[in-house]
């Protein structure tokens, strides 16, 4: 399973890059907004820095101007995926866009049938929200599971997003249910890292090795 960012962000997209964890990023209209500047410039930047699919998302509600916006996004690097909303619009420029080999990722899915019309008209990436289903008293690692035994048992090649990911039982869930992709807020991916059994195990170590080298002095 890759391991995708989601944030905007320059500096967390650095530092999370330079461990050699991340396979690319998302990023959508609310995490463009709260880095302000000219998403255009930061896009670049990121493209630059993750060298992998960097999901660029489209602010139009009708299929022309997602169409006109999702080739802008496109033509800015050749790692941009262009994210569309699950609209009837957005499945719509989702077909013209794929049929011009552009990368799709259908964002905002919160059902079966959604990620399987998604999945019919060529998209190359899928977004579930699982943290908004259970928000709202879903289970939405269920919907994962659905949606990756709809795709594997229909041969289909789009690829299971799983995004709006809280903690890291999503992320361990995701990856046992077979999902393509987890893209994780920064504050999710410190939490990958945490045990404090790591931390006190490593203090004692260090603490034991000190005595050891004192003792011989
Ligand atoms: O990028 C889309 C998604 O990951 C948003 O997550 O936390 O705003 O529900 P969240």
């Amino acid at each position: 399973m890759k391991l995708f960012v989601d944030t905007g962000n320059l500096k967390e997209i650095e530092q999370l890059t330079a461990l050699g964890i991340v396979d690319g990023v998302t990023t959508n209209p609310s995490l463009m907004a709260r880095e302000g500047g000219d998403p255009r410039v930061i896009l670049k930047e990121i493209c630059g820095i993750v060298k992998g699919p960097v999901s660029a998302e489209v602010v139009a509600t009708d299929a022309e101007g997602m169409i006109r916006e999702g080739r802008e996004w496109a033509a800015l690097d050749p790692h941009i995926v262009v994210k569309v909303p699950f609209t009837r619009a957005g499945v719509q420029a989702c077909k013209t866009l794929a049929s011009e080999k552009i990368n799709v990722n259908v964002t905002l899915i919160f059902s079966a049938p959604q990620a399987w019309l998604a999945a019919k008209v060529g998209a190359a990436y899928v977004s579930p929200f699982v943290g908004r289903l259970d928000d709202i008293g879903q289970t939405g690692m269920s919907l994962i599971q659905e949606i990756v035994d709809l795709f594997t048992n229909g041969g289909y090649a789009t690829k299971v997003l799983v995004a709006s990911v809280r903690n890291p039982i999503h992320v361990i869930e995701a990856g046992r249910m077979g999902a393509d992709v987890v893209t994780c807020p920064p504050a999710v991916i410190d939490q990958l890292f945490k045990h404090p059994l790591t931390d006190i195990g490593l203090e004692k170590f260090l603490k034991d090795w000190e005595k050891a080298q004192a003792a011989k002095a």
